[in-house]
């Protein structure tokens, strides 16, 4: 190995204090994490520890100058052997990558990643809750931890990875609010990043559309106001007539794994796909004309949401009752089973934790 990671594991677990029948999304912090330091250029000092605090100057460059990304994956058991698996961990290392390089910031190696991950659900597999729709969300996180006042980029940093079991996602369908004054990304930006900075400034907007009665924002482009963009943290998809349409990815959008799951599994079974821009007048057109049978949004925290609504410039739009839905209920469940090894891993995005040389019980 070349970077050899160092556990310390915990004196006394934390599980007991855990309502696994009422788990609330980030919640319940597993009871390790994995810590690396980027010193002096170079990855060093890789290490799985109990989860808690830690100290930090306040003059620390991510507070600041926002050098701060992160991931969001999941991880289930194998329905049948129980073995944690991991869901296409390669897509999510690519993106923290392209997120690192846009932010000037160190890319991580992937053994670091996938052993930090290895290690870290080997000894919390315990935390991997097991109940219908429940996961083991996984957050790894990087950030700028040089403590400078200067504005550039940091020359250190320190990249982390915790989790939390997360029970299923029930919500009920959506209802966005278009939105004609705010934008979450623009050309040139850092949309396609997972910068944390790009969630806060969307935490007002959201706060607004809430305010109104809305769940989420659908974003539509920031030049012309009229291309759907994403819906809250989603990406959005359409089913127009018998296609699936979804736009295609810019700098102004992320790239979702869901999104890119969900349009392997459509294109298999043999449904047509368009990956093309869509306007809110399109949209709305086949709304009038009947031809928009579903929409809904992806991503990992609720794996497909359904929209029941939206509304632009003040008028609603109501989409069928979700009873009439083929493709959406379908693939979610296609989707959720696949995680689970209940579907053949027909693309190989299944990948087994191992057992690593430790032993591990929660003392
Ligand atoms: C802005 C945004 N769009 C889309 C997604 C969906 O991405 P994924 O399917 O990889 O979770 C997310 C969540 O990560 C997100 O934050």
């Amino acid at each position: 190995m070349k970077y050899p990671i160092s556990v310390e594991l915990v004196e006394k677990s934390r599980i007991s204090e855990v309502d696994f029948s009422n788990l609330v999304f980030g919640r319940n912090i597993s009871d390790h994490m994995f810590v690396a330091d980027y010193i002096d250029g170079e990855w060093t000092d890789c290490r799985i520890v109990p989860f808690g605090p830690m100290l930090m100057s306040p003059a620390i460059m991510a507070l600041h100058y926002g050098q701060a990304i992160f991931e969001g994956m999941k991880a289930n058991k194998d329905a049948k052997t129980g073995v944690p698996l991991l869901f296409r961990p390669e897509m999510h290392i690519e993106r923290i990558n392209r997120s690192a390089v846009r932010m000037a910031m160190q890319p991580i190696p992937d053994e670091i990643f996938m052993n930090a991950l290895n290690y870290l659900l080997d000894i919390d597999r315990a935390w991997i809750p097991e109940s219908e729709g429940s996961a083991l969300y996984i957050r790894p996180h990087m950030f700028a931890i040089d403590a400078t006042l200067g504005v550039k980029a940091s020359d250190n940093y320190r990249f982390v990875i915790m989790t939390s079991p997360v029970g299923p996602y029930y919500p009920k369908p959506i209802r966005l609010l278009v939105s004609e004054k705010y934008v979450r990304a623009f050309p040139g930006g850092v949309g396609f990043a997972k910068a944390a900075g790009n969630y806060g400034a969307t935490l007002a907007p959201a706060a607004q559309a809430k305010e109104k009665g809305f769940d989420q924002i659908l974003w539509l482009d920031g030049i012309e106001f009229k291309y759907l963009q994403e819906c809250g943290t989603m990406n959005i998809m359409c089913v127009i007539g018998d296609t699936v349409v979804t736009p295609n990815l810019t700098d102004t959008i992320l790239a979702g794994i869901t999104r890119d799951s969900i349009l392997h599994l459509i294109r298999d079974i043999g449904l047509k796909i368009e990956e093309r821009p869509i306007s809110i007048h399109e949209v709305i057109e086949a709304n009038k004309s009947g031809e928009l049978k579903e929409m809904f949004g992806t991503g990992t925290a609720a794996v497909l949401s359904h929209v029941s609504e939206f509304s632009y410039k003040d008028e609603i739009y109501t989409l069928p009752p979700l009873e009439g839905r083929k493709v959406g209920p379908m693939i979610k469940k296609v989707l959720e089973d696949y995680k689970k090894g209940i579907q053949p891993d027909k693309f190989n995005w299944l990948i087994p934790v191992k057992k690593t040389i430790l032993i591990t019980s929660h003392k």
